[in-house]
């Protein structure tokens, strides 16, 4: 990755960052997934010309970006399904512009919810700032997935197991895996330069899920609510580079 690569990533991410801060007043009730999703094409082609959605069509996904209510923790296909008081929706973007490719997500709370909830959420988001401070060259996949793990779990909630975060760059998704569970030391050896997206994805129930018959939105079998944070970083010898 050369300087003009660095920078066309840095672009992508900037556009993801300000598509998910517009969201925080565009998502109330009575505003729908699908026009969460319109929302964010249009913003993308007036604010950002030249970068496009990554996960349009990707392995024929329909949406633009993903839109998850509730239980459904992420691929959200976004849909007329309509926000309601007391929802927890979450949004997953990603932006490519001149061929680099940012990924990050973000729960959006609607109004009044649980005590339990707003804490799935903050301990969700309190996993992404603690997994990002383990990114850096010489720590571990397993480093990553340990300080995710340790602390939704002590909070009394469970990781997501199946789905992971990735690496990513020329493309949206790429190696290493980067789960949300494993123990230090352990897995691939992070590298300076490696760009890598961390999303911790927490459950109140079970970590068990269930993919709907569209073959995309992955729900929480027990039903239990569910939230998912996401950043793109870039690793290096200190903190890493935080891309979204
Ligand atoms: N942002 C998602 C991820 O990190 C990708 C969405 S998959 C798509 O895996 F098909 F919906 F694009
Ligand atoms: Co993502």
């Amino acid at each position: 990755m050369n300087k003009d690569d660095l920078r066309s990533l840095q672009r992508a991410g900037k556009a993801v960052r300000s598509i998910l801060k517009k969201l925080k007043k565009f998502i109330r009730p009575g505003v729908s997934g699908l026009q969460i999703n319109d929302f964010s094409v249009n913003y993308l082609e007036e604010n950002f010309s030249g970068c496009n959605l990554s996960s349009k069509g990707y392995q024929g996904f329909p949406g633009s970006i993903c839109v998850s209510f509730n239980d459904n923790i992420i691929h959200g296909i976004p849909s007329k399904r309509v926000i309601k008081e007391g929802d927890i929706i979450k949004v997953d973007v990603v932006v490519e512009c001149r061929g680099w490719h940012a990924d990050a997500a973000y729960s959006y709370i609607v109004g009044e919810v649980s005590r339990e909830e707003k804490e799935l959420v903050a301990v969700t988001q309190k996993a992404l700032s603690a997994a990002a401070k383990e990114a850096r060259a010489g720590n571990t996949t397993g480093d990553i997935g340990y300080a995710v793990q340790t602390l939704i779990e002590s909070a009394g909630f469970s990781v997501m197991r199946r789905f992971c975060g990735h690496g990513l760059g020329r493309s949206m998704h790429q190696d290493p895996s980067i789960p949300n569970f494993g123990n230090p030391g352990e897995g691939t050896k992070l590298k300076e330069g490696m760009i890598i997206a961390v999303e911790p994805m927490a459950f109140i129930g079970s970590p068990e899920v269930e993919v709907a018959e569209n073959g995309w939105d992955v729900y929480s079998k027990d039903g239990s609510q569910t939230a998912h944070f996401e950043h793109t970083l870039v690793v290096t010898r200190k903190n890493p580079l935080i891309i979204t």
